[in-house]
């Protein structure tokens, strides 16, 4: 086991619908608890395959993990593993929570935009912010009543006034709910936004351009389509320990590079999702492929997929 990895119980499971399972899970290292925050995820290996699941509990609630995971058709493993083959009693073995899905601090509000399964970090949010009496505002769009997870709770007398279920909406309707809510930026005001890709772009379609990028947040459960460029070129990238210098070609990424010639680099979704890779860049401009950092960040890159612009980069390794 890594030297980050820990091992968890699974001691509760709920079938929260027909297509999501709700796990509590506690860590052998109660210590990682002090680490969960509204946004974060933990890694998961399961079945051969290493998943990323947000947790559905805040820092308020640190007595668990909480995970809710929906079994995908398309799955290649992971979330038909978490469905089919764990019980309570089970042991797992996770890494700690890692957050790039932060409330911004200083926000005047919060508007959560949650698309099926993208709920769990997003009521994590909703939960946190619910206990602060921190202005909020949470729309989850579901199919239906019977494929919408938590929906007692976001429904309860509590959150109702903050949290509003729409059900049903086909992918028209969805669009031009979200253009209306997010028309007008509001000033001080954050967007959140977690779901599938449709639902994301929908939301990106509606803010890019209009809301400044800061005040807009995504967490992707996958890497965005992108084909690959053909203006990728060879460039250098020089550990700043040890002073080695490796040429990264097109086609290779610098985590490939560097495991090919000895020198580990923690790697995880190798999508630029889950920001197990992110390392400091001293030197060079990076090209940033990820999901997880601004165009305009320097000195921070995920090495599974992002490049440099600069004919050489340093980074902190
Ligand atoms: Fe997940 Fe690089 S391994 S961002």
């Amino acid at each position: 086991m890594a030297d980050n990895k820990t091992l968890a119980e699974i001691t509760a499971v709920k079938s929260e619908t027909p297509e999501i399972k709700v796990f509590v899970l506690e860590p052998r290292d109660r210590s990682l608890l002090a680490k969960i925050e509204p946004g974060a995820h933990i890694d998961i290996s399961v079945g051969g395959h290493l998943r990323q699941y947000s947790l559905c509990n805040g820092p308020e609630d640190r007595e668990f993990f909480l995970i809710a995971v929906k079994k995908e058709p398309e799955s290649r493993g992971g979330s038909r593993a978490m469905h089919e083959t764990l019980s309570v009693g089970d042991w797992l073995e996770i890494g700690p929570p890692r957050n790039n899905f932060r409330l911004a601090l200083g926000a005047q509000a919060s508007f959560l935009l949650a698309g099926g399964i993208g709920i769990t970090p997003l009521l994590s949010m909703a939960r946190h912010l619910q206990c602060r009496g921190a202005p909020y505002r949470l729309l989850y769009f579901a199919r239906s009543r019977e494929q919408a997870a938590f929906f007692e709770e976001l429904s309860s007398e509590k959150m109702r006034e903050k949290a509003a279920i729409l059900l049903g909406l086909d992918a028209a309707a969805t669009r031009g709910h979200l253009a209306e809510v997010l028309r007008r930026p509001a000033e001080g005001t954050h967007v959140y936004a977690c779901g599938p890709q449709p639902f994301l772009e929908a939301v990106r379609a509606q803010t890019d351009g209009r809301w400044p990028s800061a005040q807009v947040h995504f967490e992707y459960f996958q890497a965005q389509e992108k084909s690959a460029d053909p203006g990728d070129r060879t460039f250098k990238v020089k550990l700043a320990s040890s002073g080695e210098i490796f040429e990264i070609p097109p086609g290779k990424t610098i985590a490939k590079v560097l495991a090919e010639n000895g020198i580990a680099v923690e790697v995880s979704c190798e999508q630029g999702i889950c920001g197990t890779c992110l390392t400091g860049v001293l030197q060079g401009l990076p090209d940033h492929r990820d999901e997880l950092l601004d165009d305009d960040v320097d000195d921070l890159m995920a090495l599974c997929v992002s490049r440099a612009k600069s004919d050489l980069i340093v980074i902190d390794l």
